[in-house]
């Protein structure tokens, strides 16, 4: 667990279901996402108890559920992959999703950075990338205002809505986010 001036995050657990499905389905949230919204809570369901397994292996990756200080409301997920792991160090990718009503309030920023400096703080890691479609100007405004520096696009590297996308990928070096 680990907090941030407004959030507190903890690992996702089996009485999020329901956050995790209503987020999830949503095709607001979904829009420009690398998945499709679920469709179904069957489908949600199995994707949700795979989530819960993955995060039991370090070499895997975590889900954590942000909620607010003041009323304890789960507002969004902040997650990370592993990429690449050995005993140099970890390339780990993180991602965030926020339910609509608590978008444009600073919360993804505020996410990202706290994410990013408990992994740097607390796992050997090296690296810290993240990606989004190349619509998502949003998504690309927050990787900037965490630091990262365009890595490059992955060419038509994403299919979405019946065609393939170019992927915007930033990063950020454990020697940059100490500087
Ligand atoms: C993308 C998402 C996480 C943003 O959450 P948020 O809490 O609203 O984001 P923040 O408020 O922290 O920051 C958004 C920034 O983008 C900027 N922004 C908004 N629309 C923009 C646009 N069209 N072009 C460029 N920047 C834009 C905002 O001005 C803000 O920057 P500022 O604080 O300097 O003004 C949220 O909309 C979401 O959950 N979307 C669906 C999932 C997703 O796309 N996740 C990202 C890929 S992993």
């Amino acid at each position: 667990m680990f907090h941030s001036s407004r959030l507190t995050y903890r690992k996702l657990n089996n009485t999020d279901f329901d956050f995790f499905y209503n987020l999830f389905s949503d095709q607001n949230v979904m829009k420009y996402a690398y998945l499709e919204a679920f469709s179904s809570k069957e489908e949600a369901k199995d994707a949700f108890e795979k989530k819960l397994v993955m995060q039991e292996d370090d070499n895997e990756g975590t889900q954590y559920v942000a909620a607010l200080k003041n009323d304890h409301t789960i507002i969004g997920i902040v997650d990370y992959e592993v990429l690449l792991k050995n005993h140099l160090g970890g390339i780990y990718e993180i991602g965030y999703f926020i339910q609509t009503d608590y978008w444009g309030k600073g919360y993804a920023t505020e996410m990202g950075k706290a994410l990013i400096d408990f992994l740097f703080n607390n796992d050997n890691v090296h690296k810290i990338v993240a990606s989004c479609h190349k619509e998502n100007l949003t998504s690309e405004t927050i990787m900037k205002k965490l630091g990262m520096r365009q890595e490059g696009v992955f060419r038509l590297a994403r299919y979405k809505n019946g065609s393939w996308i170019d992927e915007i990928r930033y990063s950020l070096l454990r020697q940059e986010w100490s500087e």
